[in-house]
């Protein structure tokens, strides 16, 4: 039997085995203040990361229909989307049973009704919706092509003229992401740059849409 207290998994894992170690993240982040219960073997337990906090503070948000948090982890991202737009409708999904129970818990502890947490890989926990906002701090631990593959199969999830928004250090962000960009929506924008991170925007075009 192994011993979880000498568990370390990777925060991607579905079912952790690491002995669960909860902390508590208080933030200031776009001028309101949130707490985020927070847990080992789940993304950056101790504080909000760089490139987590560069997403919130630079993300575009419709004020109205649907949005996806890919890889919520914890939950900032769609909390503090759900919190700045409160018309919107924010999906939050995650691969690691540890995360989806404490962004569950997160969006009590700040509030949130108009939000709600699914489990599942990529796009599958939301496949028959139509976003108007795609938002990824993507899982880069888990390989690029899981990073790829959150890209290239946004499109199928997005409504004519949503925006995928996604937040990557900006040494893989500088090439190899803008060319995905380009060839999956025909448009790359660098929304922030900072601390090393940078986020892309693009826009997707639904070529069947009605003018
Ligand atoms: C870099 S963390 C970001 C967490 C959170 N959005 C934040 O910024 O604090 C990436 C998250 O993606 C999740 N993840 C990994 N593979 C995934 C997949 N195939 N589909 C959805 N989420 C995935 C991980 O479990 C992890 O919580």
């Amino acid at each position: 039997m192994s011993d979880p207290d000498h568990i370390t998994d990777h925060y991607f894992v579905s079912e952790p085995k690491s002995k669960e170690r909860f902390g508590l993240v208080r933030a200031a982040l776009c001028g309101k203040n949130y707490e985020f219960l927070t847990a080992s073997s789940v993304f950056s337990k101790t504080k909000i990361d760089l490139g987590t906090r560069l997403l919130i503070e630079s993300m575009v948000l419709p004020k109205t229909g649907y949005a996806l948090d890919i890889g919520c982890g914890y939950g900032a991202v769609g909390i503090v989307a759900a919190k700045l737009s409160p018309k919107l409708w924010v999906i939050m999904t995650d691969v690691n049973i540890r995360a989806v129970r404490l962004a569950k818990k997160n969006l009590e502890l700040n509030k949130i009704t108009n939000a709600e947490v699914r489990y599942g890989f990529f796009y599958e926990p939301v496949q028959d919706f139509r976003f108007n906002c795609v938002l990824s701090n993507p899982p880069v631990s888990a390989g690029m092509d899981t990073v790829r593959t959150i890209v290239k199969q946004a499109p199928k999830v997005m409504a004519d003229k949503a925006t995928f928004q996604m937040v990557i250090r900006s040494k893989i962000g500088a090439k190899a992401l803008p060319e995905l960009f380009c060839e999956t929506f025909g448009d790359c924008k660098v929304l922030a740059r900072e601390s090393g991170f940078r986020v892309l925007m693009a826009q997707h075009i639904d070529q069947n849409a009605a003018e």
